[in-house]
């Protein structure tokens, strides 16, 4: 593949012989130190060559980057293929010319032709993608807990055993995808990785990555029969201050399966010897933990976006996932960047399922007056269940032509687990 694209450049697919050319470009724009070969086989390059784009310049020199990887979205009640944009940089000597709006122009149609009805990414700043119709569609939650922070009791924690192992690839990489599905199953957003190299990045630690830290360990919790319940992967780090140690533990991912394996998990992260203070992973807004917190306060919870969700096939999309409540509603959907979804469109439900949700047909609706009117952008906001359109219409970013309309189609697109995806790709 080559398209031009801003005059002086042209946009190509990357070849093998080409990729420390990408990666440079990478590194440039994050400010990341260069590429080290050394680290390849623990830490492999994961974005498929074929959905790695960069731009060049007529001197043939690589200025800008992006990629995507081929995912499943779980969506409320159901799951559709999904472009992960990725990898996205342009040399600061080349930004502000257009580059990223052409690459995301191409990454839009590339995606749309492979028949991936969504998007998704996590924004290095939020105010870049919402002009080509992201929307910020979820939230996570970070919390600082104090050592001892006591926690509810859970019937059936105090069987479960623990153990506490340094992370090893080889050894736990099937133990960590395997609880983390578990642990996300039905919960919008919970993207798994879709590839060995992005499973085995999952449980990778090169040296690199420790700022002064220990090796990374992991902790498992385990039933009688031995199956894993849970697992956290977290690194301390010595640190001695006047009155003794104040070791913190950084929780880079946990996932458990139940109630009782959060409960052993975090009592054995809670009260590990010398540390003060333990720092979660990205967690859902309703996770486990901050209901099984006696205190909530103290942890100063941090709330941040975390998915950003773009519908690139409308119909697809939308009938890609179920609904909470019946609906009969008319969406008048614009989109500057894909025609194809522009217009008016019937979303209509059926019969509840043996779960009661709802499966939903959408069909264009023609000249028919829209219920709701709303940017692409603020239907990838409400897509997983973790934006209310009631709220977004309070913001004027949804008009309604009818409270009652607007009512219906809120609550039925709202969920009830909150979408997130705790890790960053
Ligand atoms: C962010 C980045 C990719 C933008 O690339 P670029 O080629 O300069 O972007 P463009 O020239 O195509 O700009 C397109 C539009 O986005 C705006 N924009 C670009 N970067 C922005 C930012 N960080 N915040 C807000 N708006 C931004 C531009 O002002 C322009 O707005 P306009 O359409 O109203 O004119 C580039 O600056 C970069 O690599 N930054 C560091 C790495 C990074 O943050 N990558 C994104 C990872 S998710």
């Amino acid at each position: 593949m080559s398209a031009a694209t801003t005059t002086g450049y042209r946009l190509f697919e990357i070849t093998a012989d080409r990729v420390e050319e990408y990666r440079a470009v990478d590194a440039m724009a994050f400010a990341e130190a260069a590429h080290d070969p050394a680290l390849d086989a623990e830490v492999p390059f994961a974005v498929p060559l074929d959905r790695a784009v960069a731009v060049e310049t007529d001197a043939g020199e690589v200025v800008a980057v992006h990629g995507s990887y081929a995912f499943t979205l779980p969506t409320p009640g159901g799951e559709v293929p999904c472009a992960g944009l990725t990898w996205v940089g342009v040399r600061p000597d080349h930004r502000r010319r257009g580059l990223l709006s052409t690459m995301i122009r191409a990454h839009l149609d590339r995606s749309l032709g492979r028949g991936e009805p969504v998007s998704a990414l996590f924004a290095a700043e939020p105010g870049i993608y919402g002009r080509y119709g992201y929307g910020s569609a979820s939230d996570h939650v970070r919390l600082t807990l104090p050592r001892g922070a006591a926690l509810r009791d859970v019937p059936g924690s105090s069987d479960l055993t623990v153990r506490f192992a340094t992370l090893d690839p080889a050894a736990h990489e099937g133990l960590v995808e395997d609880v983390y599905a578990a642990a996300g199953a039905g919960r919008p957003g919970w993207i798994r990785r879709g590839s060995d190299a992005l499973r085995r990045i999952a449980v990778a630690d090169p040296a690199a990555w420790r700022g002064g830290g220990e090796p990374a360990r992991l902790v498992t919790v385990h039933a009688a029969d031995g199956a894993a319940r849970a697992f956290a992967i977290l690194r301390r780090k010595q640190t001695w201050g006047d009155g003794g140690p104040e070791y913190p533990v950084q929780v880079r991912l946990a996932a458990s399966v139940d109630a009782a394996a959060a409960h052993r998990l975090w009592s054995m992260l809670l009260d590990l010897d010398l540390t003060t203070t333990v720092a979660s992973n990205m967690l859902p807004v309703d996770d486990l933990l901050l209901a099984l917190l006696v205190d909530t306060r103290r942890p100063v919870p941090k709330v941040s976006d975390n998915l950003w969700v773009r519908l690139l096939d409308v119909p697809a999309a939308l009938t890609g996932r179920r609904y909470a409540a019946p609906v009969d509603v008319v969406l008048g959907v614009r989109d500057a960047l894909l025609p194809g979804n522009d217009g008016a469109w019937r979303l209509v439900t059926g019969e509840a399922g043996a779960d009661g949700t709802y499966a939903a047909r959408v069909e264009p609706a023609g000249t028919a007056a829209p219920d709701l009117e709303l940017d692409v952008r603020e239907l990838g906001a409400a897509y997983l269940g973790g934006r209310s359109l009631t709220a977004l219409a309070t913001a004027g970013q949804v008009t309604a032509a009818r409270p009652d309309a607007l009512h219906r189609a809120a609550t039925a697109f709202g969920w009830p687990v909150a979408p997130v995806c705790p890790w960053v790709f």
